[in-house]
């Protein structure tokens, strides 16, 4: 799918949604189902197409010249902003974390071929992306730019991600856990600012030592002035190893779980969110005849970041 009209990405998007058979699963009598929205689009993916949404209609509608945002080197956030800007007709420009001669990869490569300017900051300065004194420079050196801030993490994704909300409603999908891989929390803070009290939403950290995104969270759904119907949690123990880091388990998990359902995982969200979904399931964490939703956030350019020799486990 490729919607070229922004007032169109607000159109509710009928979502894939497959069921996931593992005998595991029956054994344990859970349902488990894959929200697909790696499916929506190819370049503006999974979680990203909801909560870019009113940024990108933002910077439209008051007139900015460019949407600036930062990430990583491999940051899907970052690429699909890229596509976005491309797509929409609006000038992007990323603070990329890293030296400009190590940074030449896939993902850079596609950034750049749609227009984005990146600026390569070291990690020190990556670390002050949140200081309101480094941001008001940023402002100075892009006077013309509406400033996203990481992972799009910020009140301006809430309501594209109350948008998904409605939409798992109208599908009649009625799940007792919702499930999603957390980065920055956005998505969680997004969803939870609207979910009935009938869902429980469980946030997997891909970040090791990630208690913090219970503050970030609580932080976002302050601002946005939402308070929370739903119970929440995050789970902070299938990070394996550490933030982009992988292990023989993660990659002997997505080898199987991609040959059994024939769909693609990529190693930093998805990939341990839904191993880590397995484990609890084993665990018996949740009571039979619960029905979970697991969310599918995209970010499959990310796989071309594996080492070959983990690529080649896949
Ligand atoms: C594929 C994928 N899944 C999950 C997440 C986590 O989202 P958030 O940063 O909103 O917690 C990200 C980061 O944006 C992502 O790229």
């Amino acid at each position: 799918m490729c919607v070229d009209d922004l007032q169109a990405l607000l159109n509710p998007v009928e979502l894939q949604v497959d069921t996931l058979r593992d005998p595991l699963y029956q054994q344990r009598e859970v349902e488990v189902k894959l929200l697909r929205l790696d499916q929506i689009d190819n370049g503006i993916s999974g979680n990203k197409w909801y909560k870019l949404q009113h940024y990108l209609l933002t910077a439209k509608q008051q007139g900015y010249q460019q949407v600036l945002s930062f990430g990583g080197i491999w940051s899907n956030h970052i690429h699909a902003l890229a596509c976005a800007g491309a797509r929409f007709g609006l000038k992007t420009v990323g603070i990329i974390r890293g030296e400009p001669e190590s940074a030449s990869n896939a993902m850079l490569t596609d950034a750049r071929r749609w227009g984005m300017r990146l600026q390569f900051v070291s990690r020190l300065e990556y670390r002050q992306r949140h200081e309101p004194n480094y941001l008001q420079s940023l402002q100075r050196q892009w006077p013309h730019a509406l400033l996203v801030p990481e992972g799009g993490a910020g009140v301006l994704a809430m309501p594209g991600l109350a948008g998904l909300v409605t939409q798992i409603q109208a599908q009649q999908l009625r799940p007792d856990y919702l499930i999603t891989a957390c980065g920055t929390g956005g998505t969680l803070a997004g969803l939870v600012a609207v979910a009935p009290a009938s869902w429980r939403v469980l946030g997997v950290a891909a970040l090791k030592g990630a208690g913090f995104l219970y503050d970030d969270i609580q932080a976002l759904l302050a601002q946005a002035g939402a308070i929370p119907q739903a119970h929440w949690c995050i789970d902070l123990e299938g990070h394996q190893r550490g933030y982009a880091r992988t292990t023989p388990e993660l990659l002997a998990f997505m080898s199987a779980f991609e040959q059994r359902h024939a769909i693609l995982l990529e190693q930093v969200y998805t990939g341990k969110m839904l191993l880590r979904l397995h484990q609890l399931i084993e665990n018996s964490t949740f009571a039979p005849g619960s029905r979970i939703l697991a969310l599918h956030s995209g970010g499959l350019q990310g796989r071309r970041g594996l080492d070959p020799a983990a690529l080649a486990t896949l």
